[in-house]
């Protein structure tokens, strides 16, 4: 969630002329801040923060409304005796980036999220320990793979792009150089900030020339060296292929409006987006262009007016009673193959995270095209 909140700011602030001509400007403010009104309740106290609510296989186990929800909801923080530092670190990120979309329209908003960051970066930063560690729960759904090394550096650039106080570009090159952040990015995800982190460098320290060479090698990696589907869709990953498309893409617009092999990174992402919107015969976008995604595993979409009951909707071979608009589904297995089926989730899931850098990169596509 906090990722996720981290690439909608970054969408409003650097694709900011796209985003307005889409007239998305103030949806795009009110989602971030439904996120970071969330983790600014979240943070209780000095040195805590509440990570997640509910139990991850009680929640699997329910298919329905989530109002209707009557299992236990456990919520689980993390403190200085179990912390956790991807956590705070992606938090911190995620409210930075919003302080510096709301530093105009909101600078009492603003400067209040970029204290709690402040913190929460303080908080992973001397505490360190995967969060996964602390809230075991979530181990299984949500673990940091790739450490919290890159989201050390990751929320530190994103703390010094909204303060421009050198302690956290200082915090940012140690980090670098502790978890040696340059090399072994095969995706840009929830999971995987190092991609991130070699744009926020390019940006934030102009005359050093390891961290644009690291963004390309990067961009150039995944295009010549990932396996596509055959109509076209760059296939990084299984779970989701679209979403890391669409990740990749956003990172391949942003470095062409810095002037990074311009043509190239914008065909490729152009080829990307274009092939989520409905190249291939049909869009992956609920709700959008042609012959969209009908039944996405997605439990209140599926279930229909209450007061009827949701039992059996997840198996109902009909459409979702209600259109998820927007939201991007899974995708294609590596040979292009998808089926519109609901209880095919690794196909057909939607997620926050899904939409995330997908929403920056349509505005990105809006700015160089
Ligand atoms: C910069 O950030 C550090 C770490 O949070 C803090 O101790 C210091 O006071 C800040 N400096 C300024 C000038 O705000």
């Amino acid at each position: 969630m906090a990722f996720t909140a981290t690439m909608l700011g970054w969408g409003l602030v650097d694709f900011a002329e796209g985003q307005e001509t889409a007239g998305q400007m103030d949806y795009g403010r009110a989602t971030v801040k439904w996120a970071t009104d969330y983790f600014l309740k979240a943070h209780t106290a000095h040195f805590e923060f509440y990570g997640q609510v509910g139990k991850g296989t009680l929640d699997h186990d329910y298919w329905g409304r989530p109002e209707d929800m009557t299992m236990e909801r456990p919520a689980w923080d993390i403190d200085s005796k179990a912390p956790g530092s991807d956590l705070a670190a992606e938090t911190a990120a995620a409210l930075a980036a919003a302080a510096i979309v709301f530093q105009e329209v909101d600078p009492q908003y603003s400067s209040e999220m970029l204290g709690v960051a402040q913190e929460l970066y303080e908080f992973a930063d001397e505490k360190r320990e995967m969060y996964s560690n602390s809230i075991t729960d979530a181990a299984q759904y949500y673990k940091s793979w790739s450490g919290y090394g890159d989201e050390l550096c990751w929320g530190a650039l994103w703390l010094y792009r909204a303060t421009r106080n050198d302690t956290y570009l200082m915090k940012a090159h140690e980090a670098w150089d502790e978890f040696d952040l340059g090399a072994g990015a095969e995706e840009f995800s929830w999971d995987d900030k190092k991609a991130g982190v070699y744009a926020l460098f390019t940006l934030l320290e102009p005359d050093d020339e390891k961290y644009p060479a690291a963004l390309k090698e990067f961009l150039r990696h995944i295009r010549e060296d990932m396996p596509y589907t055959p109509g076209g869709l760059v296939f990084i990953n299984k779970w989701g292929a679209n979403r890391h498309a669409a990740n990749v893409a956003f990172l391949s617009l942003w470095a062409a409006k810095q002037g990074m092999n311009v043509k190239t990174n914008r065909d490729f992402a152009t080829s990307q987006i274009n092939y989520i919107l409905g190249d291939v015969g049909h869009s992956f976008v609920i709700g959008y262009g042609v012959d969209p995604p009908q039944k996405p595993h997605h439990r209140s979409s599926s279930c229909p007016w209450p007061p009827e009951s949701c039992l059996g909707y997840q198996q109902n071979p009909g459409p979702n009673p209600h259109t998820l608009y927007g939201a991007l589904v899974g995708g294609p297995d590596q040979d292009g193959n998808w089926v519109d089926d609901r209880l095919d989730y690794v196909h057909n899931e939607v997620a926050c995270d899904y939409n995330a850098a997908f929403t920056g990169a349509l505005a990105g596509m809006i700015e160089t095209n």
